[in-house]
């Protein structure tokens, strides 16, 4: 009975003291934590969260006169032990429960938290679906899966790969997690093309036989999301396959990062075959607190109490305890005390041998759990607040690149700027604002030392050839057509197809399947159809680009024009000597000769009266007439015409004999230099 000693006495010297002081606070106030003390996580934790228990204990400004007592019970990552144990901390009568670590672990006790109502608040557990409303008493300080999916989907896009394999755990984090990344790919059209699962033990040759497998597949991008692992099973195993090379991508979730970070800098040094993987880490800013911590954490392993490197994980189990800490002082100002009462439906169950009857509810547990939601810190992960779905506000992740031994931070990300150089505070900022032309990231090294991206697929192996479907023609054979005897395919359209795909970077498998019986031409309309209906992928030939095509299939780009053609003979221009007549007809040329004789005849009849050049013996003025009209087509005429009415006729007539220079010699030029087709055709009417 000695749970029920601590509320007794309590209630005891309140009511000694109620009639002269105020009452006091409690002496002992419990809290449980519920995690695997063998662990990544737990390994930094465990010093973590007893260096935090140890300050506030410490601290007179904080629970001052209350003792905080940290009742640790270590699961070994078994969902039924941490059932177990939640029983067993809520029969000590804790306030709140701290952890659990595992995903599972956390379903399972949630549901004993929300009867209890004892707040559960999780630094590890990252199950997306935790946030649900069907979980009222899970808190999350440490960054929802969620965020990270769309964090890992941002990465995919970035570096425009659209499909991806996943490497997952087959459990409640594992599967949630892929969940949501299933989501937050669809968002960017790429998609997890093949998910392996994996047991919770990765047990090697299970490793080594599903990832052997994958290797046949078309995607060479893995997402690995599992358990912080200090083997790295599933890196040595790829290492073994040969799948740390060039051809391969590695993207890991941030259990990498929490693992690494933990390894001591001897054991960092062999981490040279992880080279070239991406991973993300969960962003801590910068402060003198943090780096306080670290250096104090560095004399906690030299006295042997801490096993581990610190991670951010450990950071948080610490801010962890802080905020119950400080909504503990909260609550005890507000309620004073703090009570548990038995639950009439579990007193009710007497009858069983579990003596479950004994638990009791924590009767402020609601009051605790608001106060904890309404935290406002600053701790050595930054700030906390809470948002509605119980999580704490994301502070972004790190993206980290393995080069060589070292992890470099080669970006970060925030749900508001999306991959950036610099850390961007994620309350600041319009939500969704980020396109993806702003997201940058230094330049990374991939597996084999390449900088360039990896095209992150191939043609899988068991990838169906193509089947293209080619007219096999009895006419125009030269178009496309199966050759006699062989079954070969050939044609004009045939080898523009093969110089196409030659363009393509990567091998296209494909196979020729001829339509048509040979003896007479193919009906196009049902070789369209039949793409249409997928029975061919794809159709190369002299297919025509008829609307109603189109509606059912996509077409290339056009590459022999057709249209209407009128087909017409060359005209037989032989380059005589007499070429120069044949722009203008005999008529024009007759036309042409009445014109200078008319023009001599008027010229004359209006000057030789006024002008003396025009006078004299009629033989005389005869030539110079036709002289002065011959040799305006050449030179400006000798005589001067004098009268007014003349050289208006002149101007008329230059002008004319302007056009038909022009005329005669444009024609000219386009009778010896271009080809001549003369068709009875001279119009279309459509
Ligand atoms: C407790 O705090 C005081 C100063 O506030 C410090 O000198 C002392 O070392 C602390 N003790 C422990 C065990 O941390
Ligand atoms: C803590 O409590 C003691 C007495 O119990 C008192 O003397 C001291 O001033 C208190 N400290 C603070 C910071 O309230
Ligand atoms: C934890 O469980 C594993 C098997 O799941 C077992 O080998 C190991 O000894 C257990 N560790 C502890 C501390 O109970
Ligand atoms: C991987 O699979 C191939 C067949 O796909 C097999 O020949 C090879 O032995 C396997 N390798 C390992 C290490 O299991
Ligand atoms: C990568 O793939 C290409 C073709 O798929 C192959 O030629 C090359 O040898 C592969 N490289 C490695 C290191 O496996
Ligand atoms: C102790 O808590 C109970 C219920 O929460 C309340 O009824 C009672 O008044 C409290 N006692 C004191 C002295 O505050
Ligand atoms: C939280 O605290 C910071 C300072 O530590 C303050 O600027 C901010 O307004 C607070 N936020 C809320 C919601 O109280
Ligand atoms: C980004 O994160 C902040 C803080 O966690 C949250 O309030 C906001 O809704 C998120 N925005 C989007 C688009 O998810
Ligand atoms: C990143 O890569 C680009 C092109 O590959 C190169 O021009 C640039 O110098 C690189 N930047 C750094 C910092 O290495
Ligand atoms: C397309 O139109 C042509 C002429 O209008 C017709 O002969 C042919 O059957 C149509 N094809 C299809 C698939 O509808």
């Amino acid at each position: 009975m000695k749970e029920l000693v601590i509320p007794q006495l309590f209630v005891s010297i309140c009511l000694l003291v109620n009639g002269f002081v105020s009452c006091q606070r409690p002496a002992v106030v419990n809290l449980g934590a519920i995690f695997t003390f063998d662990s990544v996580i737990g390994k930094a934790a465990k010093p973590a969260m007893e260096a935090a228990v140890s300050d506030i204990n410490n601290d007179t400004r904080i629970l001052n006169g209350t003792k905080l007592n940290l009742l640790m019970d270590d699961v070994n990552c078994s969902v039924f032990l941490g059932s177990v144990g939640a029983f067993q901390l809520v029969e000590e009568e804790v306030v709140a429960i701290i952890g659990p670590q595992s995903s599972g672990i956390a379903h399972m006790i949630s549901a004993i938290a929300n009867g209890l109502q004892v707040p559960l608040i999780s630094y590890a557990a990252t199950d997306p679906t935790l946030s649900a409303l069907q979980f009222p008493f899970f808190i999350r300080t440490t960054q929802s899966d969620s965020y990270q999916m769309a964090a890992m989907a941002d990465l995919v896009d970035f570096f425009r790969w659209r499909e991806v394999i996943a490497i997952v755990v087959d459990d409640e984090y594992g599967r949630n997690g892929i969940g949501a990344l299933g989501e937050e790919l669809n968002k960017k059209r790429a998609k997890i093309s093949y998910k392996l699962f994996l047991s919770n033990q990765l047990d090697e040759s299970e490793v080594m036989d599903k990832l052997n497998k994958s290797k046949l597949l078309g995607p060479r991008v893995y997402v690995v999301h599992v358990n912080p692992d200090p083997r790295l099973r599933i890196f040595t195993v790829a290492r073994k396959l040969q799948m740390m090379t060039d051809n391969y991508t590695w993207l890991a979730t941030d259990w990498l990062s929490a693992t690494l970070d933990s390894f001591p800098p001897t054991k960092k040094a062999s981490l040279g075959f992880l080279q070239g993987v991406v991973g993300l880490r969960q962003h801590t800013p910068e402060s003198s607190q943090k780096r306080a911590f670290m250096s104090r954490w560095k004399g906690m392993q030299r006295k042997g109490s801490a096993s581990s490197e610190l991670n951010t994980y450990g950071l948080q189990a610490y801010d962890t305890v802080w905020i119950v800490a400080y909504a503990i002082e909260r609550f005890l100002d507000e309620h004073k005390n703090i009570t548990f009462s038995f639950n009439s439906k579990l007193v009710d169950m007497k009858t069983s041998g579990l003596q479950i009857e004994k638990l009791k509810v924590f009767t402020g547990g609601n009051d605790l759990l608001d106060i904890i939601l309404q935290t406002n810190f600053t701790g050595l992960s930054g700030q906390v607040q809470f948002n509605q779905d119980q999580n704490v506000f994301s502070g972004g992740y790190d993206v980290i690149n393995i080069d060589q031994v070292s992890i470099r931070t080669v970006g970060y990300w925030s749900n508001v700027s999306g991959l950036s150089l610099s850390p961007q505070d994620a309350r600041k900022g319009e939500q969704n604002s980020y396109s993806r032309v702003d997201q940058r990231l230094q330049n990374i090294t991939w597996p084999g030392g390449k900088t360039e991206r990896p095209r992150g697929w191939i043609i899988a192996a068991d990838e169906r050839p193509l089947r293209i479907g080619v007219p096999n023609r009895a006419s125009f054979v030269e178009f496309v057509t199966e050759a006699h005897g062989s079954h070969r395919i050939e044609g004009y359209c045939i080898d523009v197809f093969l110089k196409a795909r030659e363009l393509v970077p990567y091998d296209v498998p494909y196979m020729f399947e001829p339509f048509g019986d040979g003896l007479s031409n193919p009906r196009y309309d049902d070789l369209v159809q039949m793409v249409a209906a997928d029975v061919f992928d794809a159709a190369v030939g002299d297919i025509a680009i008829l609307t109603n095509r189109t509606k059912m299939v996509d077409f290339s780009q056009p590459y022999a024009s057709t249209g209407l053609v009128i087909v017409a003979p060359i005209r037989n221009s032989k380059s005589s000597a007499w070429v120069f007549l044949q722009p203008f007809t005999v008529e024009m040329w007759c036309a042409i000769a009445a014109s200078f004789v008319m023009i001599a005849v008027v010229i004359w009849i209006l000057e030789h009266r006024v002008n003396d050049e025009f006078r004299g013996p009629p033989k005389k003025q005869l030539v110079t007439m036709l002289m002065f009209s011959f040799s305006t087509l050449f030179k400006t005429n000798q005589e001067t015409t004098k009268s007014s009415l003349g050289r208006l006729v002149m101007v008329v007539w230059l002008f004319v004999l302007m056009v038909i220079t022009a005329s005669y010699t444009a024609s000219l030029s386009s009778i010896l230099t271009v080809q001549q087709l003369s068709s009875p055709i001279t119009d279309l009417f459509l």
